[in-house]
């Protein structure tokens, strides 16, 4: 039977964290599982969406300020999810940005890269150790079908300059380290005997604020029409991080996206990627770029067997 929305269990008692759920994909997100029972916590760059966000879904919410595009605050959010929860039983990196005009970050990295995976990579270590402590928590970093066109060779260089810039390729490459980092994340968690595991997903196609915002005008009626035929309205578009964060069946390290139309659209099932992403030598390497450009060292390694270390204390009560 395929995986729907009546198979998502209760999600009483569970504290989870969505970053970008003012629209689209991540509001979908944190609307289910706030209907399932969770306390979610909605992580926007705009607390005036986020308060919006949160009254249309109604449960049980807080609206935290997140700006991906800018590690202080980052930081920040962190900081303020530390200050009031004692732990934290979902992360979903949902947030994203597709082909803006070239621009940097507040730190000076390619946007893209900056929100996409930056950001996302820096709030997870420095959330690592709120989700360590709860038992069966799960991180769902949500890549897309666009990772095939990321080439890979992640540098300094690239992480900050212009040159040879094409926005397509910028987008691909950002979701290519989404999944790269869910998969280096899933190795070290295992490695470090910790519950917590790293899922990844892709919601296939949907026609949110994703295709209308930032996409170049020329660009515009191609995508309209190629989105009449094969997008999922967006309540089955959040599908896959949902099954990834909710379905216990589904083991760390699974990738899932929808079954039906090249992955476009249908019920979230283990999907496809590609070579590179799956190469660990690749994961590696853009792990230690990640901690070299965000300054958020994990403290433990692929297959150390070194229990996850935040700010340089270990962290305890680590299960399994
Ligand atoms: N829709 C698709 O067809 C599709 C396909 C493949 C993958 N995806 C992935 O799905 C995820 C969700 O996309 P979506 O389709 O729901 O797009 P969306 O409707 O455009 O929503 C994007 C969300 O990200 C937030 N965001 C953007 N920049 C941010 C920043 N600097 N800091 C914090 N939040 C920021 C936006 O906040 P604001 O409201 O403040 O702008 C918004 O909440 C993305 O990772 C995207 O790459 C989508």
């Amino acid at each position: 039977m395929p995986w729907s929305h009546a198979r998502i269990p209760d999600q009483s008692g569970r504290i989870a964290l969505v970053t970008g759920a003012s629209r689209g994909i991540g509001l979908e997100t944190a609307r289910v599982l706030a209907s399932r029972g969770a306390h979610v916590i909605l992580a926007c760059r705009s607390t005036e969406r986020a308060r919006e966000a949160a009254s249309s879904i109604g449960g049980s919410t807080r609206a935290v300020r997140l700006d991906l595009a800018s590690l202080e605050s980052v930081r920040r959010a962190a900081d303020e999810v530390r200050r009031r929860y004692g732990r934290l039983d979902l992360l979903v990196n949902n947030a994203g940005v597709m082909l803006p005009p070239y621009r940097r970050t507040a730190d000076g990295f390619e946007v893209h890269f900056g929100v996409n995976h930056l950001g996302h990579f820096a709030l997870t270590g420095l959330l690592l150790d709120l989700l360590t402590v709860a038992p069966g928590s799960r991180i769902v970093t949500v890549a897309s079908l666009a990772h095939r066109a990321g080439p890979g060779g992640f540098d300094t260089k690239r992480a900050r300059s212009a040159t040879g810039w094409r926005s397509v390729a910028a987008y691909g490459r950002s979701k290519l380290a989404n999944l790269l980092f869910a998969r280096a994340l899933q190795r070290r968690l295992a490695a470090a005997g910790t519950e917590t595991v790293s899922l990844a997903a892709h919601p296939g196609l949907s026609t949110t604020g994703l295709w209308h915002g930032d996409l170049p005008a020329l660009l515009r009626p191609m995508a309209s029409a190629g989105l009449r035929w094969l997008a999922q309205p967006v309540d089955a578009a959040a599908l896959p991080s949902l099954r990834a964060a909710t379905d216990p069946a589904v083991p760390g390290g699974t990738y899932l996206g929808p079954a039906q139309l090249f992955e476009s659209r249908g019920s979230p099932v283990p999907a496809r990627s590609s070579r590179v992403s799956r190469d660990v030598a690749a994961q590696e390497r853009l792990w230690e770029l990640s901690e070299e450009l965000t300054g958020v060292r994990y403290g433990f390694g692929p297959g150390s067997g070194d229990g996850p270390v935040v700010g340089g204390c270990p962290v305890t009560g680590v299960g399994g």
